[in-house]
C-alpha cells in the first residue's frame, strides 16, 4: 500500500492531516515542486531540489530538509507507488500558528510528500496539438517562486478550459510570460524563443532541459523577451512541463498556429528529450 509523508510520518492519504491553523491553508505560505518519475527513476531531482530551495530563499523559510534527507523520503514514495511512472508532489508550509499576517515565531514548517500515477498525453494532443487562449497575465511580481498561492493561476487555466482550450498563454505589457501552469517556447523565424529567465516566469526545469538540448544539437535559440506580435507569428509554439514534458500547440485564440499542426522542431525536440529519459 503506497503511503504519503508528513512530518516525518507515513500514512495513508487519508490518514494524513493538517491543522485548519497551517498557514498554506490560511494564507498560501508555502512552496512546492512537481517532479516526474519515468520508469521508477527520478528525473532530474538535483534540479528539482535546487528550485525548492530557491523558492523557499525567496519566502524566507529555512530548508527543513536537505537533499540528503529527501533522498530515502523520495525512494519510498517511488517504491511504494503503483505505477512505473509517476509524479512526486513536495509542499513546504511555514507551519501551524494563530493566525495574524507575519511570520510567526519559532514554528515549525509542514513537510508533506506523496506519488501520483503520471497521467499521459493524451494521444491527440501530440499527433493533432492542443488549443490555447491569451490573457492578461495578473499575477503578482513573483512568478520565479513556486508557491502553493496559485489563485490567480487556478482562475487562468480555468479561463483556458471554460473556451475549451488547454492552455492560457500569458501576456504582460505586450511580452509574452508563460502559461498558467508552463512555460511557452515560440519559433519565430526559425530560431527558438525562449521568454527570459526573470521575476516574471517560473524557471522551469523543461524549459532549462530544452536549452540544452537546442545548444547541444545545434538548434537556434534565443532567451529573449518575446512580443505579442512574434507569438502571432509563431511557425510553431510548445508548451513545455514536468507533467507534460513538451507539447505542440497549433491553434490560439481560434486561428491556427502556422501550418496548424504539429511542426518539425517540435518533433525533433520530443525525441531528444525523450532521450534524456
Ligand atoms: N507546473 N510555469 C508554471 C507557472 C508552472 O506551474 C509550471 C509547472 C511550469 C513548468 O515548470 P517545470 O518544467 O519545472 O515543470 C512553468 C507544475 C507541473 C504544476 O504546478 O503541477
Amino acid at each position: 500500500m503506497s503511503h504519503v509523508y508528513l512530518n516525518g510520518q507515513w500514512l495513508p492519504i487519508e490518514k494524513a492531516h493538517v491543522s485548519v491553523l497551517d498557514r498554506g491553508f490560511i494564507f498560501g505560505d508555502g512552496v512546492y515542486e512537481v517532479i516526474p518519475v519515468y520508469n521508477r527513476r527520478v528525473f532530474a531531482l538535483e534540479a528539482h531540489l535546487k528550485r525548492l530551495d530557491r523558492s523557499l530563499a525567496g519566502i524566507r523559510l529555512s530548508p527543513p530538509l536537505d537533499a540528503e534527507q529527501w533522498q530515502p523520503i523520495i525512494a519510498r514514495l517511488v517504491q511504494e507507488t503503483e505505477t512505473d511512472d509517476s509524479s512526486i508532489y513536495i509542499q513546504i508550509t511555514r507551519g501551524v500558528a494563530p493566525r495574524d499576517h507575519a511570520f510567526p515565531a519559532n514554528t515549525q514548517a509542514t513537510v508533506f510528500a506523496m506519488a501520483k500515477p503520471m497521467t499521459a498525453v493524451p494521444e491527440e494532443w501530440l499527433s493533432q496539438g492542443i488549443k490555447v487562449v491569451t490573457h492578461e497575465d495578473n499575477r503578482w511580481l513573483h512568478c520565479d517562486l513556486k508557491t502553493t498561492a496559485l489563485l490567480a493561476n487556478v482562475l487562468l487555466r480555468q479561463y483556458a478550459v471554460d473556451h475549451k482550450a488547454v492552455e492560457c498563454i500569458l501576456i504582460r505589457d505586450g511580452f509574452v510570460t508563460e502559461g498558467a501552469a508552463s512555460n511557452i517556447i515560440v519559433v519565430h523565424e526559425e530560431q527558438l524563443l525562449f521568454p527570459p529567465r526573470n521575476h516574471l516566469i517560473l524557471p522551469g526545469i523543461t524549459y532549462d532541459l530544452v536549452i540544452e538540448l537546442a545548444k547541444k544539437h545545434g538548434i537556434p535559440f534565443k532567451e529573449a523577451p518575446v512580443t505579442r506580435s512574434q507569438l502571432e507569428e509563431a511557425s510553431e509554439l510548445l508548451m513545455t512541463s514536468s507533467t507534460r514534458e513538451i507539447v505542440p500547440i497549433t491553434e490560439m485564440d481560434g486561428k491556427k498556429v502556422g501550418a496548424g499542426v504539429p511542426g518539425p522542431l517540435f518533433r525533433e525536440l520530443l525525441s531528444l528529450y525523450q532521450g534524456l529519459k
